[in-house]
C-alpha cells in the first residue's frame, strides 16, 4: 500500500569503495582526551603499556578504528612537537592556552601517539602547526618520522630510543585556519598551504596524503579558492605543491552556538532539532563536492570531514573549556545519519573523524575521573555496528511510498534514513527510524542476488535520554532483532520507535 515503506536495494550494483578511513577518530590534547582518558602514564595503577590505558586500547580495537587524528584541533596550531621528544622528565612545560589554560607537562607527545596508533592498528593522521608554527618545524617533524637514513631528524629519532621510521599516513597543513588556527582569510591562507605543503617531504615509499585547512560548515567559498589554487597544480612539481584532501568541520547542536544544549536533559522538540542539524550533513557535503566537482571531475581530491559529531553544553561541575558531555541514544543516531551520508557520498568523501574519542565531545568511551571506571557510549555501538561497512561497496537504497517527516523549524525533516553495502558475498544494511515515538515496519526489496542468510541487530533503548553508565553500562548496546521475517520481495524489518538496526545478508 502507499503506506508501506519499501527500500529497494540493487545487490548486484555495486557502487564506489566506502573508504575504512571513514570511521576515524579524533584524539585532541583537550580535557581528559589525552590525560586521564587514553594516557594514565606508566605509574597508574591503570593497566597499562608505556602509560597507554590497555582497557580503552582493547576497547576501541573493536572498532578497528582506520586513523586517529592528532595533537589537534585548535591545540595543533599552538602545539611545537619538539617539546613532546626526549626524556619525559626533561620535557617543557607550556600552557594548553585554547583547552582550560592548563599547563601541559609534553608526557604525551610524538613516539607515544605513534605508540598508541600500533596498539590500536589505526594509521596515523597528524595535524601540522601553521599558526604559530615554522615551515622548518613542520618539514623537520616529518623528517623525525618518516626519514630512514641517518639525516638529523632521523638521528635525533634514533636517539630518542626508535631505530625504524615511522608510515606517516595523513599530515595536516594546519587546522581551523579561519578561525583558532590564525583568524586567516581563505586567500591567506591559501598562500601559506601552498608554501607549508610545499616542505612536507615524502621521505619513505609511501606518499603521505596531505590535507589542507578546509571550510567551516557552509563556507563554500574557501573550499572555492583552496580547489583553484591546491588542486591539480600537476606537472613536474605536482609532488610537491599538490594536496590530496581538503577538510570540512561542522557540529550538531540543538541551540545556538552560546547554548548549545543539555545532552542528557532535552524533550521531543529539542531531539528533533537535532536531527534536522544532523541531517544537515548531507546539504553541506552534496555542497562542498559540487564546488570540488567543478574543479576536480575525476574526484581525486577528498573532502575529509576531520571533525564532526554532537557538541553539547558541557557537563554540570566540569572544567567548560574540558567538553565533557553524556552520550545518550540521541548520539548514537545522529552518528548513524552521518554515516548513511558519508556512504552515499563515498566517491568524494574520503576520510571523516568523530569529535572526539575519550572524554570528549561525542565520544565513543567516558572513564570516570575518579574511580577511573570505564563506559562505552551509545555512538560507540554505532562504529561497532557498522564495521562491516569499511572498504565495502556502496549500493544505492531507492525508497518507496511515503517516508514519514516532520516539521522542524519551517521545513520537514524525514524520520527514516538507511545505506547499504556489499563485500566478499555479504551485504550490510544500516536502517534509522528517527521517529521518537512510532515504530516502523520497512520491506526490504532486495534484488539482483540471492539471498541465503540473514540476521539482525537492534539498538534502541525505552528512551532517547537513556545512556550507559558504570552503575548501568548496557543500558544502550545492542542486541539480536528478531523483528525480521521473510517477504515475497525479500525481507520485512520491524523498526521500533528511535531505533537503529543493521541487517547482515549472506548472498548466494
Ligand atoms: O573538537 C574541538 C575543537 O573544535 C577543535 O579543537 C577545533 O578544531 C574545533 O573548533
Amino acid at each position: 500500500s502507499a503506506d508501506t515503506l519499501t527500500a529497494v536495494i540493487n545487490l548486484d550494483l555495486p557502487g564506489p569503495t566506502i573508504s575504512r578511513h571513514i570511521y576515524g577518530h579524533f584524539a585532541e590534547h583537550l580535557g581528559r582526551c589525552i590525560y586521564g582518558g587514553f594516557y594514565v602514564g606508566e605509574d597508574s595503577e591503570i593497566p597499562n603499556e608505556g602509560g597507554i590505558r590497555l582497557d580503552v586500547v582493547e576497547a576501541l580495537r573493536a572498532l578497528r578504528i582506520p586513523n586517529l587524528r592528532w595533537p589537534g584541533g585548535c591545540f595543533a596550531d599552538e602545539y611545537h612537537w619538539r617539546d613532546g621528544i626526549g626524556p619525559r622528565e626533561e620535557r617543557a612545560r607550556t600552557v594548553n592556552s585554547h583547552w582550560g589554560d592548563v599547563v601541559e607537562d609534553n608526557s604525551f607527545g610524538t613516539h607515544e601517539f605513534m605508540q598508541l596508533c600500533e596498539l590500536l592498528g589505526a594509521e596515523p593522521y597528524i595535524n601540522g602547526n601553521v599558526g604559530s608554527g615554522t615551515v622548518r618545524e613542520m618539514s623537520e617533524w616529518v623528517e623525525y618520522l618518516t626519514r630512514a637514513d641517518d639525516s638529523p631528524m632521523a638521528a635525533l629519532r634514533r636517539a630518542n630510543g626508535r631505530d625504524e621510521p615511522w608510515q606517516l599516513s595523513f599530515f595536516g597543513i594546519g587546522n581551523e585556519a579561519w578561525g583558532c588556527g590564525g583568524n586567516m582569510t581563505a586567500p591567506q591562507y591559501t598562500h601559506l598551504a601552498r608554501q607549508y605543503a610545499t616542505y612536507v617531504r615524502n621521505h619513505g615509499e609511501k606518499p603521505v596524503y596531505k590535507i589542507a585547512a578546509g571550510a567551516n560548515v557552509d563556507d563554500y567559498g574557501w573550499t572555492e579558492s583552496l580547489m583553484k589554487s591546491l588542486s591539480g597544480l600537476g606537472g613536474a612539481h605536482a609532488q610537491h605543491t599538490h594536496v590530496q584532501g581538503l577538510s570540512l568541520h561542522y557540529y550538531t547542536h540543538s541551540g545556538p552556538w552560546e547554548d548549545k544544549g543539555d545532552a542528557t536533559r532535552f524533550d521531543d522538540e529539542a531531539y528533533y532539532v537535532t536531527m534536522k542539524r544532523a541531517r544537515r550533513m548531507e546539504e553541506l557535503v552534496r555542497g562542498h563536492a559540487a564546488v570540488m566537482d567543478s574543479y576536480d571531475p575525476e574526484r581525486t581530491v577528498g573532502l575529509v570531514i576531520d571533525e564532526w559529531g554532537t557538541w553539547w553544553n558541557v557537563e554540570e561541575g566540569t572544567n567548560p573549556g574540558f567538553l565533557y558531555q553524556q552520550n545518550t541514544l540521541r548520539d548514537a543516531l545522529v552518528a548513524s545519519v552521518h554515516f548513511d551520508t558519508f556512504h552515499r557520498f563515498a566517491d568524494r568523501v574520503a576520510m571523516a573523524n568523530i569529535a572526539q574519542t575519550v572524554n570528549v565531545l561525542q565520544a565513543m568511551i567516558l572513564t570516570d575521573p575518579d574511580s577511573g571506571a570505564l563506559v562505552l557510549t551509545p555512538s560507540y555501538h554505532v562504529f561497532e555496528m557498522n564495521t562491516g561497512h569499511h572498504d565495502a561497496n556502496s549500493l544505492p537504497v531507492g525508497i518507496k511510498g511515503t517516508v514519514p517527516t516532520r516539521e522542524v523549524e519551517g521545513s520537514e525533516v524525514s524520520l527514516f534514513s538507511a545505506s547499504a553495502s556489499t563485500k566478499d558475498g555479504t551485504a550490510l544494511i544500516s536502517l534509522s527510524n528517527l521517529d521518537a515515538s512510532s515504530a516502523r515496519t520497512v520491506v526490504l526489496d532486495l534484488r539482483g542476488r540471492t539471498v541465503t542468510g540473514h540476521s539482525a541487530r537492534l539498538l534502541s533503548a525505552p528512551t532517547l535520554q537513556t545512556h550507559n553508565t558504570p552503575e548501568q553500562p548496557d543500558a544502550v548496546s545492542p542486541v539480536a532483532h528478531t523483528g525480521i521475517r521473510e517477504h515475497a520481495h525479500g525481507l520485512e524489518v520491524d523498526l521500533p520507535a528511535h531505533s537503529y538496526v543493521t541487517v547482515q545478508l549472506q548472498l548466494g
